[in-house]
């Protein structure tokens, strides 16, 4: 049985005071009893992340920490770039990686969104690997072979047991931001074609463990149709996880 996974990304947005209130509010929203059903990982900016694990480490909040991004090496003159001894240092336990926006803005490739999730597992920290098709490609009845590229690409060299304990996140690239979601039905069949993969790549041991997310305009309006699909075990929240009311209704139905 695998225990859901609701993670906001709050992308850009929220500086360390409104990151903190955000978090001291959903903690009296979300408690013991949804965390008992669900894990809840909070990926904030970078300058935010020692203020949101103080109030998580002193309240006993039990949320997981979570980052947004880091680089692939340990250390070196990589300006501006963050490190992944340093957010296992601060005990960060989810790493977004392979993130879209990263993709298309950034410029991250195939080959190097693989060397984060190596990277993140080398310091024991669990990758949320992103995979999604763009609107065109969707279109164009490309979306598995898109989505199963990157997941081939993105897990190569891991072992079934790595493979088994991460995170994947199916994310429609046009269902970000846009309001726009894709069906319960659309998602689950993705999010099984990716589980097909991933039993072909490192056995069916690992896809039944991998737990395998979907993003892209989750709402409270739609968590509780899409978690209800067998291959989807939890969300990638960005937009609705900025509000600690909004993001509370979604783990509690997503729970
Ligand atoms: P939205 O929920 O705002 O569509 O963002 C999804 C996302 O990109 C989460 O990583």
């Amino acid at each position: 049985m695998r225990k859901p996974l609701i993670s906001g990304n709050w992308k850009m947005n929220h500086n360390h005071f409104e990151a903190i209130q955000t978090v001291q509010k959903l903690a009296y929203l979300v408690g013991k009893d949804e965390l008992e059903l669900a894990d809840v990982s909070i990926h904030p900016p970078f300058t935010d992340i020692r203020s949101v694990q103080t109030v998580i480490d002193s309240d006993k909040l039990g949320y997981a920490l979570g980052a947004q991004h880091c680089h692939f090496e340990d250390k070196g003159a990589f300006t501006g770039e963050v490190s992944p001894v340093f957010l296992a240092k601060l005990g960060v336990q989810y790493v977004i990686c392979g993130h879209s926006e990263r993709r298309e803005l950034f410029g991250e490739t195939d080959e190097m969104v693989n060397k984060k999730v190596a990277a993140i597992q080398q310091h024991g920290m669990t990758p949320i690997f992103c995979v999604g098709e763009t609107l065109d490609e969707r279109e164009a009845g490309h979306t598995e072979s898109k989505v199963l590229g990157q997941v081939r690409a993105g897990l190569a060299g891991r072992s079934p047991q790595q493979v088994g304990s991460l995170v994947i996140a199916y994310e429609p690239i046009w269902a970000i931001g846009t309001g726009r979601t894709a069906t319960s039905d659309d998602a689950q069949q993705v999010c099984a074609a990716i589980r097909v993969c991933v039993a072909d790549l490192a056995g069916a041991q690992a896809a039944e463990s991998v737990r395998v997310q979907y993003g892209g305009s989750v709402k409270s309006s739609n968590i509780a149709e899409l978690i209800a699909q067998p291959d989807i075990d939890g969300a990638l929240v960005g937009g609705a996880s900025l509000d600690a009311d909004e993001f509370a209704r979604i783990c509690k139905l997503g729970a």
